[in-house]
């Protein structure tokens, strides 16, 4: 499996998962812009790793155009995307209120049609490429207190499926599912619990089959795969990657 030489923007791509796989691509020899509002870890890992950083709000579709121009002028192409910048709030329904409507669903939602919309006429013009986005098994799962999240993720499993045949011929569009990965979103979580983050964690792990925690570099790994040639034929379909949690029974 070989990623030499491929241009690959990651979004998300100075923290968590998004992180693991900048540095692992960059490993790989790809070349690698990694986009994110992290300017300081944006820094550091340019510094350290050799990708290279470009400030982006995927949100905002001006920033959206900005990553994908700043890409051509570096790279030239744009062989695959790895948008996976998401952000979590989360709280009771009844508190939910617009700004946090427009935080998720601008972030996990419009900010993957922005993406979308500006990488995949560059593909075309390629007449090649592949996007790969990371939802959740909170598109499967009914996590109390993440309605708006769970909603976010289920709408990008959708996005695949339709991206995949709208973008035929020419980029293939898949999507990576990950389950309880240990990540600052992930530590995020367990706040306003009674319990330290260890000794959550420590329960979670004895229930995934696996028994542990999936790390970002594990799904680094799988993107690094999925994005690559040698996974010509995965298209229009996410890849679980929970440690099997989603098998257990509900009792
Ligand atoms: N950690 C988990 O257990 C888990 C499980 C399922 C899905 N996910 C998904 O994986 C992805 C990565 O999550 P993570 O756990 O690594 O989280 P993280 O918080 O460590 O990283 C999120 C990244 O998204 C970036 N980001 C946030 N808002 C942005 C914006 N407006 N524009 C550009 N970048 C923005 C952040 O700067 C950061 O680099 C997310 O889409 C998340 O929903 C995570």
């Amino acid at each position: 499996m070989s990623l030499k030489s491929k241009v690959i923007i990651v979004t998300g791509g100075t923290s968590g998962i998004g992180e693991a796989c900048s540095r692992h691509f960059a490993r790989l020899g790809a070349k690698v812009v990694a986009a994110s509002i992290q300017r300081k870890e944006g820094r550091t890992l340019a510094k350290v790793h050799g990708v290279h950083f470009v400030h982006a709000d995927v949100s905002d579709e001006k920033s959206v155009q900005s990553l994908v121009s700043r890409t051509l002028e570096l790279h030239g192409r744009i062989d695959a995307l790895v948008s996976n910048a998401g952000v979590l709030r989360m709280g009771p329904v009844s508190e939910f209120d617009e700004a946090m409507w427009d935080a998720v669903m601008g972030v996990n939602v419009k900010g993957n049609l922005w993406l979308a919309k500006h990488v995949a006429p560059v593909m075309k013009g390629q007449g090649r490429g592949v996007i790969c986005i990371t939802t959740s098994v909170a598109a499967f799962v009914g996590f109390p207190n993440h309605t708006l999240y769970c909603a976010s993720k289920g709408a990008l499993e959708a996005l695949v499926r339709s991206l995949a045949v709208e973008l035929a011929g020419y980029a293939r569009v898949v999507g990576v599912c990950p389950g309880t990965i240990d990540t600052p979103m992930l530590a995020s979580s367990c706040k306003g619990w009674a319990k330290p983050v260890a000794e959550i964690y420590a329960e979670v792990e004895k229930k995934i089959p696996v028994r542990r925690l999936g790390t970002p570099l594990d799904m680094a790994r799988a993107i690094a795969f999925l994005i690559s040639d040698e996974a010509a034929y995965i298209n229009a379909t996410c890849l679980v990657m929970d440690g099997g949690t989603l098998a257990l029974p509900p009792w």
